[in-house]
């Protein structure tokens, strides 16, 4: 298993291109079991989930074909979809418990064929994780729901019918999954508590270009009339804003001063607004955001993860790395994932000093992190430990980096290219 070092204590000095947003480009991919048309995507990151989803939709028998880079070097790659010939609408065990986002063939497969039998996701590193609102959600739209030796098998006798669904809290993946769902329903299907992540957003806007009529995107209300068939389109990927915020705790914790090409401000406001807080500079440029860190230690800061806009979970672990040296105390509260802390002891074995009370975290910030080796659990903590690496004095050792590969396109390259000490070692 690949391993990554790290000599720490290296100001990061330069710029990052920002890729494609991987959260943004799963469910993209998945709307295109809704037509028989082609979609054409722009700005996809080269990640190991994208080739996931590449595997689950090419087994039902979506024709996928690589189109190359875009222009202009780091536009990601352009991948174009076709489901003209759909032949099994089964997302098999096999490919679903390697990435959760794989139920998100679930809300098309049901809506375009009336059929889809779908592993069920089941647990992961971070929590249960359940999918109850994403079945709730279609039985309302008509489909027949059973639960069947692990797999979702769900059906429906007719074309799925428009309802208002209430979401009891806010999900990402059901709101997305039931809105791909309405796009093809008959009538019109209103989602209450919807989340408003900008990689929702970014689906609505993909689906509205599809042919679907879509009220109230960027909201917490969306008015889906469905049509009976969508088309093709070509669609461009939004900026990864979880991968730009790393970036900028990366920044932060090496005392450096980095541009992220490509990102908006609007998408990092609630990270900035928290780097600002702690005393690092955050300012738009043309070309994206530029982060610079203080002269001497980063502030503590109280931190609360909320769905947005409020502070994203999936930037809670690098932002307690920076809480770990900064001046002060920090509380970080985990409000969506229960066991989202699986950072800290690794955090505390560089020297950290973090205990946990349930949801919340206090960080006493200590003058330094000191290097070792540690052992990455998931993607964001993973990342977490890259961070504190970058930040500690001596060497550090991450051990299982295959989750980084899942979400950070060419990480090594891009911290590199900006003056960091760091490896993969292979095998
Ligand atoms: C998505 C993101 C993930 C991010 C999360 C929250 C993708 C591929 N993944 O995950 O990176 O951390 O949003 O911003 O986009 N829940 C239920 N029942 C359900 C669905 C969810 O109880 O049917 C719970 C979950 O256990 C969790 C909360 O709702 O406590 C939020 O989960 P959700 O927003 O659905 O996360 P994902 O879509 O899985």
């Amino acid at each position: 298993m690949d391993r990554i070092r790290i000599s720490g204590g290296r100001p990061l000095v330069g710029s990052i291109p920002v890729s494609g947003a991987k959260n943004a480009a799963l469910p993209l991919m998945a709307a295109s079991l809704l037509t028989d048309g082609t979609l054409t995507l722009a700005n996809l990151p080269h990640l190991v989930d994208i080739t996931t989803m590449a595997n689950l939709l090419a087994q039902h028998g979506v024709a996928i074909h690589m189109n190359g880079d875009g222009p202009g070097g780091n536009l990601g790659r352009v991948l174009s979809l076709c489901a003209a010939d759909v032949g099994s609408t089964t997302a098999p065990y096999d490919i679903v418990r390697k990435m959760r986002a794989s139920v998100l063939v679930l809300g098309p497969l049901v809506a375009r064929f009336g059929r889809a039998r779908v592993s069920l996701p089941g647990g992961c590193a971070i929590g249960t994780r359940p999918v109850d609102l994403h079945l709730k959600g279609l039985a309302q739209l008509g489909a027949t729901i059973e639960l069947d030796g692990g797999y979702i098998d769900a059906r429906a006798e007719r074309r799925l019918r428009g309802a208002r669904i209430v979401f009891p809290f806010v999900s990402v993946g059901a709101t997305e999954n039931l809105m791909m769902a309405a796009a093809l329903a008959e009538g019109e299907t209103v989602l209450e508590n919807a989340a408003r992540e900008p990689e929702v957003a970014d689906l609505a806007r993909c689906l509205v270009a599809m042919g679907a009529e879509i009220e109230g995107i960027g909201t917490n209300r969306l008015t889906v009339r469905g049509g009976e068939r969508l088309t093709g389109a070509d669609f461009a990927v939004v900026p990864d804003r979880i991968e730009a915020g790393t970036y900028a705790v990366a920044t932060a914790v090496t005392g450096g001063e980095v541009e992220l090409v490509g990102v908006r401000m609007d998408l990092i406001e609630a990270v900035a607004d928290v780097l600002r807080q702690a005393g690092i500079a955050v300012d738009e440029t043309a070309a994206g955001v530029r982060v610079k860190a203080p002269a001497g230690r980063a502030r503590g800061v109280d931190v609360m993860t909320e769905p947005y806009p409020g502070f994203p979970t999936d930037m809670q672990a690098q932002v307690m790395v920076l809480m770990a040296t900064a001046e002060g105390a920090a509380m970080i509260t985990e409000t969506i994932f229960e066991n989202r802390f699986m950072h800290v002891p690794e955090l505390n074995r560089m020297g950290a000093n973090i205990n946990v009370h349930g949801g919340s975290a206090i960080v006493r910030g200590v003058d330094h992190l000191s290097g070792a080796q540690v052992m990455a659990t998931d993607l964001r903590a993973s990342v977490s430990l890259v961070l504190a690496g970058l930040s500690a004095r001596g060497e550090t050792l991450i051990n299982r980096v295959y989750h980084l590969d899942r979400g950070y396109e060419r990480l090594e390259e891009k911290l590199a290219a900006c003056g960091a000490a760091i490896e993969r070692i292979e095998g």
